[in-house]
């Protein structure tokens, strides 16, 4: 019983799935054309029409599958949706001279999509055509003083439309305007995350059965939980972990102790020094990117074949990396998004992806029901790279060694400082410049470390973190003093974009 949302291409669609998942429902994103069959596939409650860049005047422009109209779901149109079901039921959608963007207030509202919803209510609009005229029976259930109509409803109380994006943040009450759609189409809330727990282990039994399941274990929250979910389902499993040597302080033996000791049959292979050796004499970055992955894939395949055979592998796919490449379910083949470093193409594995249907912060939920340590679930995102790519220029063991301990005093003060999940991400960089500084008596050149702190939402944007000048200060002491290497320590006050969150 789900939630079928059709996409016709709003940069917010993939929200509006995630605004149904936090409501406990079970959402489905399908491109907006799907065909009835598709669509009935997923035992439909209700579906929604996203917004998007065309216009219903458009000949071109995405049209859904007419018969979903006779399945007699209740419907929910968001903007472009919303014209088009106001087009389809015989009302009249006219051009606007121009766009309204941003910010608006309701001046009224009624009737059951809005139950429960008071004072100001806020919504946010990102539209060009408009509805003129309703389809026979409908009528209008909220306006803004710029708009005479903002929302409309049938006459059975079964389709509704809104002009605005209840999904985004920008519309504070937008969740109890879903809400209220599930409440209204009966979608069931049971979609909590114990049930999800529940279904992933009676999924991974029976797709795995006693198969052997191969999986490569990065340290970050995805495959962690990933390595979890196999051992609490009793799943022949082996978890390889390539520690490639460019790994933070003490973060091997972190995620070793932490993986074994909830029961993931967690394989280790140090192959540092090979790595090094790749990396030798190369100070471009997308050639270092490069000879990581490559490195990756060879030792994953080596071991993978000395403990094999293995019959399936398993990844931590995540439901956008599925959207993002308009992923079919089912048994695919590996394909060229991954999320461990670059695994091999020409590995003949079927693949067991049982995160291919949620989002970051569900993952992370059943992390906390599989008991991964918060040091891991909560950890802020790590690049496969490791600190290659935050070293401006060659990687070198002396370089890699003054990076680490310096990397460790940032986060370690971050965390003392109970300011480490206020950013999304903090990092520091080593860079190639040396400067002059003084120690006693005496000149010396010491190297120019960057720190750099973000706070973002999904790393697509960010914003440099106003971090306290006081912890600033302490920290650049602190660094200085215990990683004598480093002669001067700069924030970095850019945010993405124009730069990017790495220096490299
Ligand atoms: P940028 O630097 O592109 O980073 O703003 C956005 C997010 O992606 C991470 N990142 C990487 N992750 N391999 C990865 O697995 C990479 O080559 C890579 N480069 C950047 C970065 O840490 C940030 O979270």
């Amino acid at each position: 019983m789900s939630v079928v949302i059709l996409d016709f291409g709003s940069q917010y669609t993939q929200l509006i799935a995630r605004r149904i998942r936090e409501l406990h429902a079970y959402s489905v994103m399908l491109t907006g054309t799907a065909t009835v069959k598709e669509i009935e596939d997923h035992q439909p409650k209700a579906i929604i029409l996203s917004g998007g860049p065309a216009s219903v005047f458009d000949p071109a422009g995405p049209r859904p599958d007419p018969r979903i109209f006779e399945l007699g779901l209740p419907l929910l149109g968001i903007c472009y949706g919303m014209h088009y079901l106001v087009y389809h039921f015989g009302g009249q959608v006219e051009r606007a001279d121009q766009r309204e963007y941003g910010r608006a207030h309701l001046v009224c509202y009624e009737g059951p999509l809005f139950a429960g919803l008071s004072g100001d209510v806020q919504v946010w609009m990102s539209h060009a055509d408009s509805v003129s005229a309703l389809p026979p029976g409908w009528h209008v259930v909220a306006k803004s003083a710029e708009n005479p109509v903002v929302a409309v409803q049938s006459a059975d109380e079964r389709i509704f439309g809104v002009q605005f994006h209840p999904e985004v943040v920008h519309t504070p009450q937008g969740l109890r305007v879903l809400e209220n759609f599930l409440h209204i189409a009966g979608v069931p809330r049971d979609r909590t995350p114990k049930h999800t727990l529940n279904l992933l282990l009676h999924e991974v039994r029976n797709r795995a059965g006693d198969k052997r399941v191969l999986l490569a274990a990065s340290g970050g929250v995805d495959s962690s939980t990933l390595a979890l979910l196999l051992a609490r389902a009793g799943v022949d499993h082996t978890a390889i972990f390539v520690d490639h040597g460019l790994l933070r302080l003490g973060e091997r033996e972190e995620v070793e102790r932490t993986l074994r000791n909830l029961g993931v049959n967690l394989v280790s292979v140090d192959a540092a020094d090979r790595f090094l050796c790749a990396l030798k004499g190369i100070a471009d970055p997308e050639k270092k990117r490069k000879t990581i992955g490559g490195e990756f894939i060879a030792v994953f395949e080596e071991k993978a074949r000395e403990l094999g055979p293995f019959d399936l592998l398993a990844q931590g796919t995540l439901y956008p990396d599925v959207i993002e490449s308009a992923g079919s379910k089912g048994a695919a083949m590996i394909k060229s998004h991954h999320n461990v470093g670059g695994l091999p193409e020409t590995f003949n594995f079927m693949l067991l992806e049982p995160f291919r249907d949620l989002f970051k912060d569900e993952v992370r939920k059943l992390a906390q029901l599989l008991e991964l340590p918060d040091e891991i679930r909560l950890r802020h995102p790590f690049p496969g790279p490791g600190l290659a790519i935050r070293i401006l220029g060659e990687v070198t063991p002396k370089r890699l060694h003054i990076l680490r301990r310096a990397d460790a005093v940032f986060i370690s003060t971050l965390k003392e400082w109970g300011l480490y999940h206020e950013v999304w991400q903090a990092l520091a960089v080593l860079t190639p410049v040396r400067s002059v500084g003084v120690s006693g008596d005496e000149r010396r050149y010491g190297y120019v470390l960057a720190l750099r702190a973000v706070t973002s939402t999904d790393g697509m944007t960010a914003d440099w973190a106003q971090l306290p000048m006081d912890f600033l200060d302490a920290v650049a002491s602190r660094i200085t003093r215990l990683v004598p290497e480093i002669g001067r320590v700069v924030y970095d006050i850019t945010s993405k974009p124009p730069a990017t969150i790495e220096w490299e």
